[in-house]
């Protein structure tokens, strides 16, 4: 099979207005600081009744294709990972088959993958296992991830958000996906859930969410140790694998404080792990927790405050750099681990991240989970394909710091209108598309048939 699969180049999209966070906590009334510093979220991005999920990933692909100028035609297989679901039967994908339909490509393996935040994940695995498969034809493969995260007007809203990530696959690539090192766990659970289809949002236990975040965390970590270790058995190697080895941290953001504590989480696992006299400073102030069961600690708030305190550093050198976009835009569900992948990259040179392990942990809700890891290759020179990677991230500061801020009044006015105009048919949806980016697809018109049509922004 080829060498190195994985990601070549990679483009985020996300809306052009976001709502700030302290401003939010006003509005609602609820105490200073709960959503900035309790749930580490600045600000919020939301769409208008303009854009829904086939419009972002019009838009994300577009982008994509533009800037790698790679001709339409050499795009061999296009997965979606999403659970924005305006449609049980008609997959984004075959909305997004309108942008290569004029380049007469129409032989584009892959289809839409929906379960929670976990789709996007396995579009790539399932966009990775084609290349390394007899079926391959030799040509590029792309995956699509995006989602509107909308709540109702309760404690969940503020961990909403919107965004899609579109990620070119080749070899030979930048960023390989390590051979024979995935971890899933997945189990039947309703933790986040959307049964009613009349609707955008979901039912919620949100307690119950966080447990089965962590408790599939646990499970992944793991197995992923022991396939590692099995790895270097066989290799002759006989060292045991904890947290030192993933130069990189990043994991699927529902919130920011949620990772700080899922870092702090894979501590926790070393440090059960571990025998007593290990010499590590680190696990000086745990030792009064040792003896503990993993699934006995999830409410175990005076073991988690330990755990983030001694874990502070490691979360600024592995973890911190991947949150800048989850914090100033929030979740993005399927796109949320993939948008921190390119967060790392944007804050990073290429040098720093030249030779690293990226491990990466995806959630979904119901639930579905793994954790994988990315190699980084060792060229970080001039013009290699790392450094285009890094470079081309460059501008999300820049990208975020010119979206509108809108008031919280505004923020919630739109919210309500996206709930009237929801499934609704023979439509022009109300806005001005002068405030999108320029360049974004944009829904132009619903017919009486629920047929969809869209535009583009000049
Ligand atoms: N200053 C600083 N911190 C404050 C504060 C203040 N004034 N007031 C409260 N806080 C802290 C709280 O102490 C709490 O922190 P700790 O957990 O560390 O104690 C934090 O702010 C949040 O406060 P609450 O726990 O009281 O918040 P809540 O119960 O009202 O809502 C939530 C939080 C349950 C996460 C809710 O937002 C929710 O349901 N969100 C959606 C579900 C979700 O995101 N689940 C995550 C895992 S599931 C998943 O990952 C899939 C997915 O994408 C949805």
């Amino acid at each position: 099979w080829p060498k190195d699969v994985g990601i070549l180049a990679l483009e985020v999209y996300f809306p052009a207005q976001y709502v700030d966070q302290t401003d939010l906590e006003k509005y609602n009334n609820v105490e200073a600081g709960k959503y900035t510093v309790g749930l580490g979220q600045t600000e919020m991005g939301f769409c208008s009744v303009q854009e829904d999920i086939n419009s972002l990933c019009l838009t994300v692909v577009q982008r994509l294709m533009e800037r790698t100028k790679l001709p339409w035609d050499s795009v061999g297989r296009l997965e979606v990972g999403t659970e924005t679901i305006i449609d049980k039967s008609k997959a984004v994908k075959t909305v997004l088959m309108e942008l290569f339909q004029d380049s007469g490509n129409t032989d584009i393996e892959g289809i839409d993958t929906t379960n929670a935040c976990y789709g996007g994940t396995a579009s790539l695995f399932n966009a990775a296992n084609w290349m390394e498969s007899s079926y391959w034809d030799g040509r590029y493969a792309m995956v699509v991830c995006g989602d509107i995260a909308v709540y109702p007007n309760d404690n969940a809203r503020p961990t909403g958000g919107a965004g899609a990530v579109a990620m070119l696959l080749g070899p030979n690539a930048p960023l390989a996906l390590e051979q024979g090192l995935r971890a899933t766990h997945m189990e039947n659970v309703y933790d986040f859930y959307k049964p009613n289809l009349a609707s955008e949002y979901p039912m919620v236990d949100g307690k119950l969410s966080i447990q089965c975040y962590l408790r599939a965390l646990d499970r992944c970590y793991a197995s992923y140790c022991h396939k590692i270790q099995n790895q270097r058995k066989r290799a002759g190697i006989n060292q045991a694998f904890t947290l030192d080895d993933f130069q990189f941290m990043i994991f699927h953001t529902p919130f920011c404080t949620m990772v700080q504590k899922s870092l702090a989480r894979l501590m926790l696992n070393d440090f059960l792990s571990s025998s007593s006299n290990t010499q590590s400073s680190l696990y000086k102030e745990l030792e009064a927790f040792r003896g503990l069961k993993l699934e006995d600690t999830y409410t175990n708030k005076a073991l988690e405050k330990a755990l983030v305190k001694a874990s502070l550093d490691m979360f600024n050198k592995k973890t911190k750099a991947s949150l800048y976009l989850a914090t100033r835009n929030g979740n993005t569900y399927t796109s949320s681990l993939y948008g921190c992948l390119a967060s790392l990259l944007s804050r990073h040179s290429a040098q720093d991240l030249a030779g690293s392990r990226i491990g990466a942990f995806s959630y979904g809700s119901g639930l579905a989970a793994s954790l994988f890891s990315f190699r980084v290759s060792q060229d970080a020179s001039p013009g290699s394909p790392l450094e285009q990677l890094v470079s081309s991230t460059s501008d999300l500061p820049k990208r975020l710091d010119s979206r509108k801020r809108m008031s919280p009044e505004e923020f919630t006015e739109i919210m309500n209108e996206r709930e009237q105009f929801y499934h609704k048919v023979n439509f022009s949806p109300p806005g001005d598309i002068n405030s999108l980016f320029p360049g974004t697809w944009y829904l132009e018109q619903v017919d009486q048939l629920h047929r969809r049509k869209y535009a583009r922004r000049p």
